[in-house]
């Protein structure tokens, strides 16, 4: 129900569009006042008198009904009171009918967006860092798909480039098949590390490594095997933490995907007159738009990160031919997209306009910033392990009756790994802290998967319910139905601004409206009447927190 418009369509005034008075009316801070509000100032100037009589003469002209039921003029405010009681009805009949769809739209029936996320490198280490853009674009793929989108995650994993030679160099000093394949990534991290100590003292290895990665482009068989057998094990190690975290892609093409797909590219450029050679490299200017140069290929005629960016691009469109493409990678990487976000324009390709970084802010440690080279990360599967050894504590202590636990103390524990990671503006810097992530305290998922299973224990004592008539709402009663009633635009903003976090914090206010109302409002009362409306509250709640946390990656449990 769209009140906005609504009221805006009965106010009917003189010189001003139902869009524009639609836009005017706010939702007050303080539901006493009203459901909704006309700030008459914004209209005196049009209207030509003073927002006190503006307010006045259309309190008076305006005609009550089923909907609205109250019209007041108080400082220059035209305040609403909607008929909340058939607010309440239409809306909770409405999510229990919808159940797990409730909150999704058809808005994006027939248009397709292509999700670069995650797009893990071969052989390292998944550390904290990938945390952000793993759940930031795993949730905007399912929010994107709630929406009606055709969505098309892909996984552009970095698997090309001279670390793999580096890497051959170093298992063959250091390291072998059995080891690799008992010690995973850590194993091959290990050596990585070793490496590039090594490699300090002795740089004439990274002339070897050289010359293994040239073997690897040039079909080599032993190095494409050992290619594949890094490979092989960084898809196994990092598919348990995706498992973990209930994230999939329906692509897994990587930069070496587009080995055979960069010389029409590259062809293109030239012939389009934008390719201008710079110390025997082959570039695009960009200085007419203040940036750097692009770079299209080395010296040595090799392809760099931008080129196969670009190739890939093409491919993307050639292939599922998307209205946008999300990349979901942190803003340390601003300038590389702008620059061949550009390069498409000049180019001539009009979808280069569709084409969005979705930038995310830095982890760091406490200690200072990651470097794998240095081996100074913390491993992604650690901190989701612990935090769910930390559940399964917290569960042995306060419910070891709980049936179950294995299974619950997952769901809580990655739940708030997750969470955190989605709680704030994607955009801000996170200091990565154990302590943090581990606290069940505040403003977490713990909270709000206990909410639903609070919700689950209520329903379970009170039975099933039915019918009601004749409530008298209270104000917590109407926080609750207000704040579900927003859901549906709460999940097309988040999708608009590409910022799963406007559900996190959603879920968070929803949680907090129902524990206050459970506190102030007894649901097991003798009156039938009552007792049933406020279960049909507790039973839209659980739907709607179960949406919020599903569209995030996160599972509820019916006990807790
Ligand atoms: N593998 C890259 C990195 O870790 C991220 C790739 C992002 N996607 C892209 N199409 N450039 O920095």
């Amino acid at each position: 129900m769209d009140y906005k418009s609504y009221i805006a369509e009965k106010l009917n005034i003189d010189g001003v569009s139902v869009e524009d008075i639609a836009s005017f009316i706010e939702i007050p801070p303080n539901t006493e006042m009203g459901d909704y509000a006309l700030p008459c100032f914004k209209l005196s100037k049009l209207l030509r008198k003073s927002p006190i009589a503006i307010a006045e003469g259309l309190a008076a002209s305006f005609e009550r009904d089923d909907m609205v039921s109250e019209v007041s003029a108080v400082n220059g405010y035209l305040n609403f009171k909607i008929n909340r009681v058939g607010y309440a009805d239409t809306l909770l009949n409405e999510i229990i009918g919808k159940g797990d769809k409730y909150g999704s739209d058809s808005i994006g029936s027939g248009k397709t967006v292509c999700i670069d996320y995650s797009s893990i490198n071969i052989a390292k280490p998944f550390h904290i860092g990938h945390l952000s853009t793993t759940v930031i674009g795993s949730a905007l793929c399912k929010i994107f798909r709630f929406l009606g989108y055709k969505v098309v995650g892909i996984n552009h994993l970095g698997d090309y480039g001279t670390q793999f030679g580096k890497l051959i160099v170093a298992f063959k000093k250091w390291s072998s098949e059995a080891a690799v394949l008992e010690g995973r990534l850590k194993e091959l991290s290990r050596i990585y590390v070793k490496y590039h100590e090594e490699a300090k003292l002795h740089p004439e290895m990274d002339d070897e490594a050289r010359r293994y990665f040239k073997l690897i482009e040039d079909g080599d068989k032993e190095s494409n095997e050992l290619f594949e057998l890094f490979k092989k094990i960084t898809l196994e190690e990092v598919d348990k933490i995706y498992k973990l975290l209930n994230v999939s892609f329906d692509s897994y093409a990587g930069e070496s995907f587009y080995n055979d797909k960069m010389d029409a590219v590259v062809d293109e450029i030239r012939a389009k007159g934008l390719m201008k050679m710079s110390d025997g490299a082959s570039i695009v200017d960009l200085e007419e738009y203040g940036m750097p140069p692009c770079l299209i290929l080395k010296s040595d005629g090799s392809t760099l990160y931008a080129t196969r960016d670009i190739a890939a691009a093409v491919y993307r469109k050639n292939t599922y031919d998307f209205d946008k493409c999300l990349y979901v990678v942190a803003y340390q990487q601003n300038l590389h997209f702008k620059q061949f976000f550009k390069v498409l324009e000049l180019m001539g390709k009009p979808w280069a306009k569709d084409m969005v970084h979705v930038a995310y802010g830095m982890v760091s440690l406490e200690s200072g910033s990651m470097s794998t080279r240095e081996g100074k990360v913390v491993l992604l599967e650690d901190v989701i392990n612990k935090t769910i050894e930390k559940a399964f504590k917290v569960i042995e202590e306060k419910n070891p009756n709980l049936p179950d636990k294995e299974n619950t103390a997952r769901a809580v524990g990655t739940g708030a790994v997750i969470f955190g990671a989605l709680c704030n503006n994607k955009i801000k810097d996170i200091v990565f802290s154990y302590d943090r992530v581990l606290s069940f305290e505040g403003e977490t998922c713990p909270y709000v998967q206990y909410t639903v299973a609070r919700a689950n224990s209520v329903m379970a004592k009170c039975g099933k319910g039915g019918e009601y008539r004749n409530v008298n709402m209270s104000a917590d009663e109407y926080e609750v139905i207000s704040c579900l009633g927003k859901f549906g635009d709460i999940v097309k903003s988040a999708a608009e601004k590409y910022e799963p976090s406007f559900v996190t914090r959603y879920s968070l206010d929803l949680a907090t409206a129902f524990n206050k109302f459970y506190m102030n409002c007894k649901i097991a009362v003798d009156d039938e009447n009552v007792r049933n409306f406020r279960l049909k509250i507790t039973k839209a709640v659980k739907i709607t927190l179960t949406n919020a946390l599903t569209l995030l990656g996160i599972e509820t449990v019916e006990q807790m």
